[in-house]
């Protein structure tokens, strides 16, 4: 198996639909609104861990690119919980790449306190073969579920997916937390943009 080959299409899709998801983001800046992109970034996912994740779920490995959906990955970050969902829609409403999968772990979170939305889409990449299409996985949501999710995956490293019950329960105290902070940052943005209204009006 030639690994370089094969990943290759897939670092191709990611490099690509970076530059397309902040191209929204820069488009929102040109007419001076609020983008409900805050930030993207994308990556391919090790050999090592695509061949362990394979090991672990007993895939061979003439499947891995169909039942592995995370090989190309991206992560598109929002200041509101309203902004995942507008994303999402964007993301729907366009004509280069197909959604083949969708989970809200927002409405309905992970047992561990994990919140996101999740879009497994096919891509197409333009090889020197023809066209190849690819799955990615784009994870979308608020800068507080990312501050949650980025603390809670390098506990999993530290302590190799057996986090001690203790702090798995405070993990999910802090997940709550984060996401009560996120209601009430919307709330203030509707009272200041209702505000902002009626300034206007008079
Ligand atoms: P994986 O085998 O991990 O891909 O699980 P899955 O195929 O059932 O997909 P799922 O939607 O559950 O998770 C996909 C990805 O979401 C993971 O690879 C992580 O990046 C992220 N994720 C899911 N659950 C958690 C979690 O509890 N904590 C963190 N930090 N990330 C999570
Ligand atoms: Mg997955």
């Amino acid at each position: 198996m030639n690994w370089d080959a094969f990943l290759a299409p897939y670092a191709q899709a990611v490099e690509e639909l970076k530059v397309k998801l902040k191209g929204i983001r820069k488009q929102f800046g040109y007419e001076e609104s609020h983008s409900p992109i805050e930030f993207v970034t994308g990556r391919v996912k090790p050999l090592a861990s695509i061949l362990e994740k394979a090991s672990n779920k007993n895939i061979p490995s003439d499947q891995i690119e169909s039942e592995i959906q995370d090989i190309a990955g991206l992560r598109v970050v929002c200041q509101f919980v309203d902004d995942i969902y507008k994303v999402v829609e964007m993301v729907r409403e366009r004509n280069d790449l197909k959604i083949v999968m969708e989970k809200d772990y927002i409405k309905k979170n992970k047992d561990s306190g994990y919140r996101s939305y999740h879009l497994i889409i096919e891509y197409p990449v333009e090889t020197i073969h023809g066209e190849k299409l690819i799955l990615a996985e784009i994870q979308i949501r608020t800068l507080a579920m990312n501050f949650w999710a980025i603390n809670e995956h390098s506990l999993n490293y530290k302590y190799e997916g057996r986090i001690p019950t203790d702090i798995k329960e405070r993990l999910k105290g802090a997940a709550e937390a984060a996401f009560r902070l996120d209601e009430e940052m919307s709330k203030i943005k509707r009272e200041v943009q209702e505000a902002q209204r009626i300034f206007h009006r008079k």
